[in-house]
């Protein structure tokens, strides 16, 4: 069986103000009725899955709970976080972790941002993976890129070579030049930054290219304490961990990656012209949500987040505008990449 590691500590900025310090847009209900990491957590789920580990900011566990007993999934083991490190310490928590019962057990690091309609088709995906995986390869899921996104990874193939097909390079967020160079070559993916390995190969990774890290969160491990079914990182060896994501840390390093193309739909709904892109609109590409009214409006996304509060459009074009009952977005729809420079200035405000 495979062990999904759910990694939904992040922030999500980008997404201000419906995703909040308080309550990040993993777990709002973006597309649908339920939140992305509920749709992760049961995409994972069935036959030959085990029960989540799920590794998450201390802030959100009665979330995390909560949203899985909602969509009637196993919370299996819930690890938190004293404070945010990004990506690496959270992902190697759950590897020696899962290595105390088994050195060997099969894991699929996912993040919680992902929409992907398609789950049979992404399981299926997964298991081509798995021999790889056991052999000691960590295993990628890239996408075939559409345009030269700059806030993706990519993944340098073979065109030719058969799949799982090694990796030549792995470019954690280009720049806008060489993404679009990438982006055209046509023998470069996305990283989907789904990765299936064994929490063996993790560990071995990891004492190669952050050993450092590794020794602190050893001791993170060591010294967790177990709480209400929840296991807490010791607070100090935690905070002596470099911020630094699994993409950085190891995967842009390690030389035993393999690929998996993933064909099926993939998006990373990480700002609002993802979203927006994704909404049902009328004739004039103009989306709406909760009480709302355009009017005339074109390209334009309207969202009220609340019943009480109206929002009406008139005459807009390329606009988002979120309405929360305590903040309002209002901007062009092409600039919304920017709002997670936007949210760190509102920050400092105070
Ligand atoms: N537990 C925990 N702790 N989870 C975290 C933390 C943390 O400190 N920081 C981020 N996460 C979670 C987020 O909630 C998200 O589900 C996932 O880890 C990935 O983090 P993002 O911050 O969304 O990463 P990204 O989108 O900028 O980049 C990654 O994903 C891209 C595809 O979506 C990279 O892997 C890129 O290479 C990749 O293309
Ligand atoms: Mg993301």
């Amino acid at each position: 069986t495979i062990t999904p590691v759910i990694l939904c500590g992040g922030s999500g900025t980008r997404l201000w103000p419906l995703s909040r310090k308080s309550y990040p847009k993993q777990f709002a209900a973006l597309i649908g009725d339920t939140s992305l990491f509920q749709q992760t957590a049961l995409r994972l789920s069935g036959p030959g899955f085990a029960a989540p580990v799920t590794v998450t900011n201390q802030a959100f566990r009665f979330i995390v709970t909560q949203q899985l007993a909602e969509v009637g999934i196993d919370p299996g083991a819930v690890l938190l976080e004293p404070s945010s490190r990004n990506t690496a310490p959270a992902l190697l928590a759950a590897a020696l972790r899962l290595a105390q019962h088994d050195p060997e057990a099969l894991i699929l690091a996912a993040p919680s941002d992902h929409h992907m309609p398609d789950a049979p088709a992404f399981r299926a995906a997964v298991q081509t993976g798995v021999t790889t995986a056991q052999a000691g390869g960590i295993v990628t899921f890239g996408i075939r890129p559409d345009r030269a996104e700059t806030a993706y990874g990519y993944l340098e193939i073979s065109p030719d070579a058969p799949s799982p097909s090694p990796l030549r390079r792995f470019v954690e967020k280009p720049d806008r030049a060489t993404a679009e160079a990438m982006m055209s070559d046509g023998g470069h993916l996305w990283n989907s930054g789904v990765f299936l390995f064994t929490a063996r190969t993790m560990i071995a990774a990891c004492a190669r290219h952050a050993p450092k890290m590794l020794a602190n969160i050893r001791d993170a491990i060591g010294r967790a304490r177990p709480d209400l079914g929840f296991l807490r990182l010791a607070e100090e060896p935690w905070a002596a961990c470099d911020d630094v994501s699994v993409d950085v840390a190891i995967m842009e390093k390690a030389d035993n990656l393999s690929v998996v193309e993933y064909t099926g739909h993939w998006s990373d709904l990480g700002g609002w012209d993802a979203v927006y892109r994704h909404a049902a609109t009328d004739g004039t590409g103009t989306a709406t949500h909760g009480p709302a009214l355009a009017v005339d409006c074109a390209d334009t996304m309207l969202r009220s987040e609340s019943a009480g509060q109206h929002i009406v459009g008139l005459g807009l074009r390329d606009i988002v505008a979120i309405a929360m009952p305590d903040a309002v977005l209002i901007a062009d729809r092409s600039r919304s990449g920017e709002l997670g420079g936007v949210v760190a200035q509102l920050r400092a405000m105070g």
